[in-house]
């Protein structure tokens, strides 16, 4: 075991500005210890989500964060000392352990995860990726054979598999990335069967062309001039599954909200459903089972990036 604890502190809020190195600062503590029920865990792998940058800016499903804090984050993390006789050294869970190499938390509040390779799809297509697109598009999108399905940031790490799923389901797949290359690696790779550049400007022009019989479902994870374009392009009856809004997140928010709203909602007769990923935990073994099949079979494919070392991560 280390000597020290090592943890990048939020030492700023943005308040507005752009996301930088600047706003985080590296610091030392002890290792803490475990109380009673509690586990002391080293974290392995730290998820670094677009949500990350959200919960800076107020509270959402969880509290706001604020300056001088450990950075808020989940990560994959390894139990080194148990006072609880759910958990032992050496066992692996999903843990909210913020941006350090260890963390106390309550053994209830964590769940041993299964012995897998690699481990760090546990934090990818079985961890919150995979389950918010299993849920977001199968339980609020409710996609059917034959449909076709928009989805955005669909280079992401929810959008890629948002996309793959569909096509699973037989519907015709369309993905928002920006530039040539994250469209190239959608279609050739992942099979997608159109992806439209946003960046490249005309993206209502370009959705004319990729869905000139319009959207049967939209997986939003942007929100904005995006968000805009499809609720002009659904189909009536269409249903819209809103998981994100990360055009909004780094930065200014905008001076407007998106136009259509609500008459096209209501002459187009369209559902809405926001929905967060926990809503449907009581469904995780299910859609685990149908995540672990597909990645078998080859019809999933999993993309991850993964930095090594707690220095990588951004800091001054
Ligand atoms: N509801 C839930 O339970 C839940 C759970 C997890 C995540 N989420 C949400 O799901 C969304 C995607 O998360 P993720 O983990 O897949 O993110 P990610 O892997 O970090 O991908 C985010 C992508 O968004 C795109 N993007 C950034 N700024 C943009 C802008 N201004 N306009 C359009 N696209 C932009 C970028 O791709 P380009 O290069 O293509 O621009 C970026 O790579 C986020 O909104 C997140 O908050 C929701």
């Amino acid at each position: 075991m280390a000597e020290s604890n090592r943890q990048i502190v939020l030492e700023q809020l943005p308040q507005g500005a752009k996301l930088g190195a600047e706003h985080f600062r590296m610091a030392e503590a002890g290792i803490p210890r475990p109380g009673e029920g509690e586990v002391l865990v080293r974290t392995r792998y730290i998820s670094l989500d677009a949500a990350n940058r959200a919960w800076m800016q107020g509270a959402t499903y969880r509290a706001a964060l604020s300056s001088g804090q450990v950075m808020a984050g989940g990560a994959l993390a390894e139990v080194v000392e148990s006072n609880d006789g759910r958990l032992k050294p050496g066992d692996l869970v999903f843990a909210d352990t913020g941006w350090q190499d260890y963390a106390v938390l309550p053994a209830k509040r964590l769940a041993k995860l299964p012995a897998l390779e690699p481990v760090t799809h546990l934090m990818s297509v079985y961890g919150i990726a995979g389950l918010t697109a299993y849920f977001g598009l199968l339980e609020c999108g409710k996609p059917k054979a034959g449909e076709t399905v928009v989805v955005s940031a669909a280079a992401g790490s929810v959008g890629s598999i948002v996309g793959q799923i569909a096509k699973i389901k037989g519907c015709r797949v369309i993905g928002v990335a920006g530039g040539a290359e994250k469209g190239r690696w959608l279609v050739e790779e992942l099979g997608f069967d159109a992806a439209l550049d946003y960046k490249a400007g005309g993206l209502r022009q370009q959705m004319k062309e990729a869905v000139p019989e319009g959207i049967d479902v939209y997986f939003d994870n942007t929100g904005g001039e995006i968000f805009e374009t499809c609720l002009f392009a659904m189909k009536n009856f269409g249903r819209i599954a809103c998981c994100g809004a990360v055009s909004q997140y780094d930065g200014a928010p905008p001076p407007h909200g998106p136009r259509g709203i609500p008459g096209l909602i209501v002459t187009k007769r369209l559902t809405l459903k926001g929905f967060v990923v926990m809503d449907f935990a009581e469904q995780n073994d299910k859609a685990l089972a149908d995540l672990q099949g597909w990645v078998a079979s080859g019809q999933l494919k999993v993309q991850e990036d993964i930095l090594e070392g707690l220095e990588s991560l951004p800091r001054r």
